[in-house]
């Protein structure tokens, strides 16, 4: 096995990972240098497919406040989010945009130059700022990505996936990694190790999430002993385009409503007026029910949305990307309905953080989509979750700022066993049918742990994917990326229904069918290893 060491190694290259890449070699000292890893290619991840856009709370907004924007960050998610998180992520807003401007992401402006702000769900204000129309996160991933590869000082292995963290005494000293071109692994010593590996979409068969949001980051986390909040809260976005292709489907963007398009059955008839006085503009949770009970009452696997009603200029030009994407699959949006059905999008829950990015092990933080800081509470307001890659890349930045970074020399027995369960350890080489066991675990999820849960389907689910676990002879190493990804997704599924499981209330995007109720005393959930009901490591 190789061996090496890093003052620093981000995990992940989505905006969180490469903003905080950027920000760290900037203010941080390291005289071991810096590591950035990711499992894909530099430029795949959840970040780039980013439609609506980015909060921004900025000075020059005279219509919004940091008042407003915490106001209704804190309505959306239902009780649960933190005030301190929510007022650090909206008060770092401007400066962390006007940062982003000088990394040299370009956000859309109007003829006299002025940053456009649209509107999304549940916003008070027009306060989102795009680029490229509806290509915001490719556009933001572009820019730093860029300034990543120009920076001699950052170093970038792709096609690598961390497969475990080395804990120690809960400290966290280094990581193992895979690499799957290669098929070598790697032992990275580093006293600062960021998780910033993004979302879950990928344990459900509905998601709007590319292939690698398999919730690596969450689970290795588990497994290292860190505490995690929040699991049961996964949030379903109301429209995805209900035309399967390939692993995911294609988001049609909020910002769509938010400029005026409207919710339909086959008909035409208009529903949500039915739901709630905000109709389309409702926050997510309660539009995603909406549909989801239009389309049960009318037995369709979709609703529609009409954007006919939006100016067809302004339409093209403000949603290139998912006009051309209709277009494809036949649809022109100018005149056609779309048809849309719910999917997973986002989750609130993660490895628990404090605004800083630390995790409840010395040493090991996280960021972006992995952690949850408190921000979303039991459902995210739309355009939140970059604004929080950033503001927390930002200020994990600042905190190593104040350490001072030394590699861990010491490699106790701790770490010995747990270097020898890569390098000893004999796998059964059956043939696993990756594809199937996943095809299973994304259908039981979707069916048991999806939009309404109760304790009958979550019971089921958990038998289920008990069963599952019995057809994967792993427990640490596996044998090539496909089964490491189906490892991680095992673990957090367990953790999301378990906790979905414990939570007997409803509550923002966890609706439970048996307990409709939301209770008055609101708290985090809160899971480790020792409460874990999953012995898939001891
Ligand atoms: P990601 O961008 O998902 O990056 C994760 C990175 O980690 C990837 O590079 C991945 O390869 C790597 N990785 C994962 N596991 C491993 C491993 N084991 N080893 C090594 N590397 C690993 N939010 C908004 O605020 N506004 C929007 O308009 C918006 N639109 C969205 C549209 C779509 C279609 C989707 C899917 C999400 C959208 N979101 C939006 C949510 C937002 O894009 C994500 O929450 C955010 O981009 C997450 O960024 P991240 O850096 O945390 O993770
Ligand atoms: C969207 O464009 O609808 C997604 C926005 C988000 O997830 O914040």
């Amino acid at each position: 096995m190789r061996y090496s060491k890093y003052s620093t190694v981000i995990i992940g290259s989505g905006i969180a990972g490469l903003y905080a890449a950027l920000k760290i070699e900037q203010q941080v000292k390291l005289p071991d240098g810096l590591l950035l890893i990711t499992k894909s290619k530099l430029g795949e991840s959840n970040s780039r497919y980013a439609q609506g856009g980015i909060v921004g709370v900025m000075k020059e907004n005279r219509a919004d406040s940091t008042a407003s924007h915490i106001s209704d960050t804190i309505k959306a998610g239902a009780g649960l989010s933190d005030f301190n998180a929510v007022k650090y992520i909206s008060e770092h807003s401007d400066e962390v945009i006007k940062d982003l401007l000088k990394f040299g992401v370009e956000f859309d402006r109007d003829e006299n130059n002025n940053l456009c702000f649209t509107r999304e769900a549940a916003h008070s204000v027009r306060r989102i700022l795009h680029s490229g129309g509806d290509a915001t996160g490719k556009m933001i991933e572009q820019a730093l990505c860029k300034k990543v590869k120009e920076n001699e000082n950052i170093d970038i292995y792709e096609e690598t996936d961390a497969v475990e963290l080395i804990v120690s005494s809960n400290e966290c000293k280094g990581v193992l990694v895979y690499n799957d071109e290669k098929m070598e692994y790697e032992t990275i010593y580093s006293p600062a190790i960021i998780l910033a590996t993004g979302g879950i979409g990928q344990l459900y068969k509905y998601t709007t999430n590319p292939a690698g949001a398999t919730g690596d980051g969450i689970a290795i986390a588990y497994n290292a002993g860190a505490v995690m909040q929040d699991m049961e809260f996964v949030q379903f976005h109301p429209t995805a385009l209900a035309i399967d292709c390939g692993e995911n489907r294609f988001l049609i963007s909020e910002a769509v409503r938010g400029e005026g398009a409207k919710l339909c059955d086959a008909d035409g008839v208009e529903f949500m007026s039915k739901y709630d006085e905000r109709k389309e503009l409702a926050p997510r949770d309660i539009v995603t029910r909406a549909i989801f009970n239009e389309m049960k009452e009318h037995n369709s696997d979709n609703v529609y949305l009409n954007a006919s009603c939006i100016n067809s200029t302004m339409l093209k030009k403000r949603f290139p990307n998912i006009y051309a994407k209709c277009l494809e699959n036949g649809i022109d949006i100018s005149h056609d309905f779309i048809p849309v059905a719910p999917a997973a999008h986002y989750y609130m829950g993660g490895v628990k953080t404090n605004l800083q990015g630390e995790t409840s092990i010395k040493g090991l933080y996280a960021i972006g989509e992995t952690a949850s800081t408190g921000l979303h509470g039991g459902n995210r307001l739309a355009s939140n979750s970059l604004l929080e890659c950033v503001v927390c890349a930002y200020s994990v930045a600042k905190y190593l700022k104040s350490l001072e970074l030394k590699t861990p020399k010491q490699i106790d027995e701790k770490i010995m066993s747990i270097l020898d369960r890569y390098s000893n350890e004999d796998l059964i080489l059956d043939e696993l049918n990756i594809p199937e066991l996943k095809k299973q675990l994304q259908d039981i999820m979707w069916n048991d742990v999806g939009i309404l849960r109760d304790e009958h389907s979550l019971m089921t689910a958990i038998t289920e994917l008990k069963k599952l676990k019995n057809n994967f002879p792993r427990t640490y190493k596996c044998l090539n990326r496909e089964e490491y990804e189906f490892r991680n997704m095992l673990i957090t599924s367990m953790l999301i229904t378990n906790s979905a499981l414990t939570r007997k209330e409803s509550r923002g995007a966890h609706c439970r069918t048996d307990y409709p109720e939301t209770l008055d005393n609101c708290v985090h959930s809160i899971t480790d290893k020792t409460h874990g009901v999953f012995d898939f490591v001891k």
